[in-house]
């Protein structure tokens, strides 16, 4: 068994304005006990705070990524962020197919390899996301739905050191609902086994993290679970305290 690095991602989705950056110091000034039981960390801000959230965390524990990118390194795209902007803007690494990008704009499979495939070549980290709707749930499609999604939007050049997936169903994202232990359970084994399928003995170095209303008082039971290799965190990871208490799962 592969050891794999813990990472507690936040997705500040679109919140935070200047003054959030006195919570990523917060962060940062509570960060040292998680990071030195080898937790990574990494904050995924809107793109209006990557330069000045990236200034403020370098030499941190915290490492800051985007939220999308275009599939393009440049052109007229107007109101797009490409890969090597995210890059240049001092992210280490983006977010890719976030449910919300599917649902309100629209993003397919195809687009969302496109872009993991220009993020890689501008030397980002890909944080891909999966997850079923409640009605695929209901229909006992959803490890169906979700190897669909992840063979359309992973590319074939992907490694445990530049591809992470983020398993987020999408009626748990934002509602307090979460699936049972076992449901997390029997979705992260099938990922990896279609991991394995096509990346080999690579696919044990990949990190498969759970999102969907992560919690403090659920971090401890979703973080232990057998292939949970950390958690995507929305709404908690707003505040140091709470994002700080999910990680600290792993103390
Ligand atoms: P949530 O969001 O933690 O607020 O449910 C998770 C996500 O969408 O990444």
């Amino acid at each position: 068994m592969t050891a794999r690095r813990p990472l507690v991602a936040g997705n500040w989705k679109m919140n935070g304005l200047s003054g959030s950056a006195a919570e990523l110091e917060r962060m940062i000034a509570a960060a040292g006990p998680v990071a030195a039981a080898g937790v990574e960390l990494m904050i995924f801000p809107p793109a209006t705070l990557i330069s000045r959230l990236a200034a403020l965390a370098a030499g941190s524990a915290i490492g800051i990524g985007g939220q999308d990118c275009h599939a393009r390194p440049s052109g007229a795209h107007t109101g797009d962020i490409a890969a090597e902007m995210l890059v240049d803007a001092g992210a280490k690494a983006v977010i890719l197919g976030h449910s919300e990008r599917r649902t309100d704009h629209g993003e397919t499979d195809a687009e969302v390899r496109a872009k993991a495939e220009a993020a890689h070549r501008a030397g980002l980290v890909r944080v891909v996301c999966v997850g079923e709707t409640l009605a695929e749930r209901e229909a006992g499609r959803a490890v169906a739905v979700v190897a669909r999604q992840l063979e359309g939007s992973v590319p074939d050049a992907a490694t445990g050191a530049d591809l992470v997936i983020a398993y987020e169903p999408v009626w748990a994202i934002g509602t307090g609902h979460v699936p049972t232990a076992a449901d997390i359970l029997e979705m992260h084994a099938a990922m990896r086994a279609l991991l394995r399928q096509r990346f080999g003995a690579e696919a044990n170095a990949m990190r498969l993290l759970y999102g969907g209303s992560v919690k403090p008082d659920n971090a401890g039971t979703i973080l232990t679970l057998t292939d949970v290799d950390g958690a995507l965190v929305g709404g908690a990871s707003l505040k140091a305290h709470d994002f700080l208490a999910i990680a600290g799962a792993y103390i």
